[in-house]
């Protein structure tokens, strides 16, 4: 049978054949990988689309190792994501051990005395026994070399490899932009918000990838249909990618014929056997309405969007709140942990869009791909659907 044809010049640029990206999707929660491991990527690029890699929480041994995997799998073009929001860009200061844990204890964040009571009382209620987590990664990696940034050692290791596609999840590309794009490296940075793709853009930004609320993980306000055209006309000629709520051809082909020069998805790919996610969390998704997700800061401290659960509901019942990113993390840190030992699953943060409702399927990621661009492709090459009239 014939592949069908859908391209653009998104495609053209970075040598794919579909304009369909796997977001580049960091950790999930009783897994310590991300859901979009080397494997997940090599399977959407080997497909014809483009793997992204969420690289966030790698350290650069392990960040070289998982573009060396993909490039063990597939002579195709792939993609890294990492964050760049502040946290992430700050150097170690000077007289701070990489391995030191000495020193650990000054390093811990001071947190409010009527948080840590109400994260007490929610272990209470959901009947768990709350124990410390390790502390050995406290200040975010202790592979971090003094004088350098989280963000910084793992940019260093996609200069070095000479990735094709560069993605930041969060914060702007500015820091890195004149060296990626020096090494040959294509740029895309995510926003939400109109505001957001102007500063992108003038940070260095190749592509802008307009997210709407929708989309699972960390996500804004405004939906993708109305945040995209917005953001379109604000940043013209950049081009612009779409994102959230995108799992099949319609809505590819709808963002397409919106402007966008591609579709970066995630929740239709948390479900691919490559995905690393653990079975229940597949499940769960599976087994999700579209109503069954809800945007909270309980992770991070920052609005992300989850398959809805009881820690969630009894967290929102405390009314506070949340903390800064990094400090909120510290404030769960035990209890996340205490649950993932307990083996609750059903406690598990499990970030997922809207459209976790639309799935149905446990399948390999190439059949998730090749369904979406022959359905595009379809709409596309026969026209109309005939219900349609238009002429100008
Ligand atoms: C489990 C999960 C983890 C995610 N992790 C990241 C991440 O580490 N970096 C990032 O830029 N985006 C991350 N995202 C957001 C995705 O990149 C993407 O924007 C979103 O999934 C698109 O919307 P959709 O889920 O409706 O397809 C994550 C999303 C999910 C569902």
């Amino acid at each position: 049978m014939s592949r069908p044809t859908l391209r653009t010049e998104f495609c053209d640029r970075v040598g794919i054949e579909y304009p369909v990206i796997l977001a580049g999707m960091g950790p999930v929660a009783g897994t310590g990988a991300p859901v979009a491991t080397a494997e997940l990527a090599a399977a959407v690029s080997e497909a014809g689309g483009l793997g992204v890699i969420g690289g966030v929480a790698y350290s650069p041994d392990e960040l070289r190792e998982q573009i060396r995997y993909v490039r063990s799998r597939t002579d195709k073009p792939f993609g890294v994501d990492l964050l760049l929001s502040p946290n992430f860009l700050v150097p170690r200061r000077k007289g701070r051990r990489a391995d030191s844990s000495a020193d650990k204890p000054a390093l811990r964040i001071q947190l409010p005395e009527e948080h840590v009571a109400a994260v007490r009382r929610i272990a209470l209620e959901l009947q768990i026994d709350l124990i410390d987590a390790p502390r050995e990664n406290e200040d975010m990696g202790s592979w971090v070399e003094e004088g350098k940034s989280w963000a910084g050692s793992q940019v260093e290791v996609l200069l070095q490899e000479e990735v094709p596609v560069f993605a930041s999840g969060l914060g702007t590309p500015g820091p890195f932009a004149d060296a990626l794009r020096a090494n040959g490296t294509t740029i895309l940075s995510l926003v939400g918000t109109v505001r957001a793709a102007a500063q992108v853009v003038a940070d260095g930004a190749d592509y802008v990838v307009a997210q709407g609320t929708e989309a699972g993980g960390h996500t804004g306000r405004i939906g993708t249909l109305a945040l995209l055209p917005q953001i379109m006309k604000s940043v013209t000629p950049t081009p612009v990618i779409a994102a959230g709520g995108i799992a099949g051809g319609a809505a590819l082909a709808g963002v397409l014929a919106t402007g966008a020069e591609a579709a970066w998805c995630g929740t239709a790919f948390l479900v691919a056997e490559e995905a690393n996610q653990p079975d229940l969390q597949k499940q769960r998704i599976l087994d999700a309405a579209a109503e069954d997700t809800v945007v909270t800061r309980v992770y991070s401290g920052k609005t992300m969007r989850n398959i809805r659960n009881p820690l969630i509901d009894a967290w929102e019942r405390e009314g506070l709140m949340a903390l800064p990113m990094g400090a909120q993390g510290a404030l769960m840190r035990d209890l996340q942990y205490s649950i993932e030992r307990a083996g609750r699953q059903d406690l598990l943060m499990n970030a997922a869009g809207q459209t976790s409702g639309m799935l149905t399927e446990r399948r390999p990621a190439a059949a998730i791909l090749e369904e979406m661009v022959a359905e595009a492709a379809e709409i596309f090459a026969n026209g109309l659907p005939k219900r349609i009239k238009a002429s100008v």
